[in-house]
Parts: C-alpha cells; structure tokens; sequence
C-alpha cells in the first residue's frame, strides 16, 4: 500500500474509542508514543508507532512528521456555525457591557434582523471573498468540518445566495461546510406584521428549491419565544423532512419553549444550545437518541446565568456534542479549544468528555459519526498535531492556539513556523530594542 503521510512519535495520541459499540457517548482512548498513516485522504493505520511502523513501510515519496512532545488528535467538527454575514455586530458587544440584553438589542432592530439588513445589500462574490478568511481562522484552530447555516438572507433569493456561498466555498477551502438552511431564523422586517405570510413562503417557495437545487441536507428553525412558536416551528420542520431535508432546531436557548420535545417528536437529529431545557426534555432527546449540541461560547458572550444540564444530560445518556456557534451577534468567536475550556468551567465536563463533544459528538450531530471525528483506519484523515505533551493542556492553556500541523483529507494544509526567540536562548544577543534601551 502506498502510504503518503506518516505521523510518529507522538507523546500522546487520543481519539473518541472507535470500538465503542454501547452508549451514546464513547471514552476517550489515549495512546503513547503514537502514529497514525495516511494513504490518499484516509487514515490506514493508527497505534503504538513501533507497531505501525512494523505494519506499513516507508516510501521515498511518504511524507513524515515527528510528532515528538506533540499529541494527535481528530480535527474538530464544529457543528453548529452561522459563518454566512456580512458586516460584524461589534457595537451590540458595548452594548452588552452596558448592560443591554441579547433581546433588548433585537427588539431595538439590531440582532439578527440587522445582519439581514447588511447581507441582501452584498452580492455573493464578495460575501464569498468576507467568509474566506473565517474559514482560515477555523483551520488554524484545529477544526476541519463545520456544519454551516444560512439565516442571515430571509427571502428566497438572499437564502439562495447564502447556501450558494456555501457550496463554493467548500470548493475554494479545504475545510468541509456541511451546509443547513435556516429560513426560520428570524422573521425579516417586512414581513414583521404577517408572519403567516413569510412562514408560507419557507414553506412552499424556500424548502422545495432549497432541496430541489440540493442547497442543504439539513433544515434548521430558531424555536424561541418572540421568534418561531413550537406549532410555527413544527410546520416548518415537517414540511422540510417531506423534501428530505433532516430537522435540526436551535432549542430552549432564551427561555423554556419545550423544543426539546418538539425535536424528539419530528425526528430531529440535533436540539441545539437547550439552556432551559425541562427534565422531559432530556429524557425525550435520550430516548430517540438525538445528539445534544451545546454552544458554551454564546452563553459566555450573552453574559447569560443559565446553562445547560450537561452533567444531568450526560447521566440520561444524552448524546453531547460541543460547537461555537460562530456568528457576528452570540459569538464571533471561531475557536473550539476555547470551548472545551469553557464546557468545563460552565458546564462541568472534563477536558475528555468535551473533546469527544467536540469530535465524534460534532461528527454525530451532521450524521457523519462513522467518517469524522475519529482517528482509526477507514476514517477520513482530519487530523491535527497539538504543540502540548498532552491533550489536557489544550483547554488549560486558554486563549493560546497551540495548533502545529492540521492534515486534511490526507493533506498537510496548515504548519505553525515557531516563534524562534526561546529556542537561541543559549546564544542570546539583547534585541536591538534592548540595546537601544540600554544606551537611553
Ligand atoms: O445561535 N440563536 C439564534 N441565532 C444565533 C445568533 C445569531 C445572531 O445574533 O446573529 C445563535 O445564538
Ligand atoms: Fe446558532
């Protein structure tokens, strides 16, 4: 077998355990000094690098990397972004600090509603140019899949356009956007006083050509108070599983609407952010086995009290996965190390349990779990090499991207150039800063 990459040495290797058959959520399966081989864009073999190196021999054209005092782990999947806007929303952040609510800045016109303003003025060329570089910063970060929503366009032609975007860019960047159409994101100003109306249009207009054009696998509704009503939202997701489209629903994020049970009774394969959601809730996603997805990151950013249950969803059997939510009003906020450090402080989960969230959970979440998310041959070769002995101190080091290599579809597409200054510290020469400072 031609093997074209070749990861040894690592202090630590760890993955969500691809053996696990039983229960929802997998262990984490940590192994030392370990490899992992590439052929094409998949994983091959993945151990003990003497065991792997025993199984697979090294070519002239294989690729290798020393991954000494490194840890491998699978690139993420962040499940759940909105990374299709235009302007940012950095004035509502002030706002906030000011004491202002996610609500209050919505009711005044700013919230969603203004980003949909900003999108239908920008033709998809240049929406296409302002997303490129977020995806970039994905990648830095460890992250190889995002599921991606439209939401900020809100007539037939602006969500077309956004879902568009999205289908190029999966071409122009070698992150994977696993596209969802969420229509049902707000309800736009013109349509403020016949809701009826814009929900028809979804309905019949927005879900046919959204699954005849093949734009989305997923459908999407923002359940919430003031926003899509259950019964809105249930029409919405019935008549979008009818096209094909699979039901996913932002649940119980402001206030306790029941979606959690609204996602268990159409057949949703994901109930997302679910601060407020009730006991019945949990049981109702446990029972039909729907994946649990939880944005620590907006929560954080909306200086909201309240977080999800995850240690209660957990003990049910939930299955949990962990996203950013990336988007310019909740969260600008791209980094899923970042997350898994604030999944333990806010939600109590361990370093392991987040990065299985956060991989084969996400994974899970768009369907995927057999593929993504996991390190083990046949798998598709995510990966990322961490600058840490360990994976523990991923979260510990908070607010550091300590990201070296990231491999994707068996291709090196991100490398760290180290800072140099530590490294010469035995020939250390003052900078020429300090020198100037010491003749001052
Ligand atoms: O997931 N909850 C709804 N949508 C986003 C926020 C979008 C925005 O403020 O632009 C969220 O938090
Ligand atoms: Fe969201």
């Amino acid at each position: 077998m031609k093997i074209d990459l070749l990861i040894t040495n690592a202090s630590q290797l760890a993955t969500p355990d691809p053996t696990a058959t039983d229960g929802p959520n997998p262990t984490l399966v940590t192994i030392q000094n370990g490899a992992v081989a590439v052929s094409g864009e998949n994983i091959v073999a993945v151990g003990k690098t003497k065991d792997v190196l025993n199984r697979m021999t090294i070519q002239e054209s294989t690729r290798t990397i020393d991954a000494s005092n490194k840890t491998i782990l699978p690139g993420f999947v962040d499940c759940h972004t909105h990374p299709v806007f235009s302007a940012t929303r950095e004035q509502e952040f002030a706002l906030r600090i000011q004491g202002k609510t996610y609500q209050e800045i919505a009711r005044a016109g700013g919230g969603i509603r203004s980003s949909v303003r900003d999108l239908r003025n920008v033709s998809k060329e240049k929406l296409i140019q302002t997303v490129l570089p977020r995806l970039d910063r994905f990648l830095e970060l460890g992250t190889t899949t995002i599921e991606a929503k439209s939401g900020y366009g809100l007539s037939l032609k602006d969500e077309i356009k956004s879902l568009e975007v999205i289908r190029e860019l999966n071409d122009l960047h070698p992150i994977d956007l696993i596209p969802t159409f969420l229509g049902a994101h707000e309800v736009p100003d013109e349509y403020r006083n016949q809701r009826d109306v814009y929900i028809d249009i979804i309905v019949k207009e927005m879900i046919p050509r959204v699954a005849q054009d093949n734009l989305a696998l997923f459908c999407d509704v923002f359940c919430e108070e003031g926003v899509f009503s259950i019964a809105e939202a249930r029409r919405i997701l019935t008549a979008a599983k009818d096209a094909d489209l699979i039901p996913k629903i932002h649940a119980d994020q402001l206030s306790p609407s029941g979606g959690a049970q609204l996602a268990a009774e159409v057949g949703a394969v994901s109930a997302e952010h679910l601060e407020f959601i009730s006991h019945e809730g949990i049981r109702a996603l446990a029972e039909k086995n729907i994946t649990a997805v939880l944005l620590p990151g907006a929560s954080f950013f909306l200086r909201m009290e309240k977080d999800p249950p995850a240690k209660e969803m957990m003990e049910q059997r939930v299955p949990l996965a962990l996203a950013t939510d990336f988007n310019p009003g909740s969260c600008p906020c791209p980094s899923m190390p970042l997350m898994i450090t604030l999944a333990g402080l806010r939600l109590g989960l361990l370093p392991e349990t987040s990065l299985v969230a956060a991989t084969w959970g996400g994974a899970k979440a768009i369907a995927t779990e057999t593929t993504r998310g996991t390190l083990r041959a046949g798998a598709r070769a995510d990966l990322v090499v961490w600058n840490t002995p360990n994976f523990q101190q991923i979260p510990y080091y908070f607010g550091v991207n300590l990201v070296d290599s990231v491999v994707k579809n068996g291709s090196i597409v991100f490398q760290r150039e180290p800072t140099r200054f530590s490294s010469v510290s035995t020939k250390y020469h003052p900078h020429p800063k300090n020198k100037l400072q010491e003749n001052q």
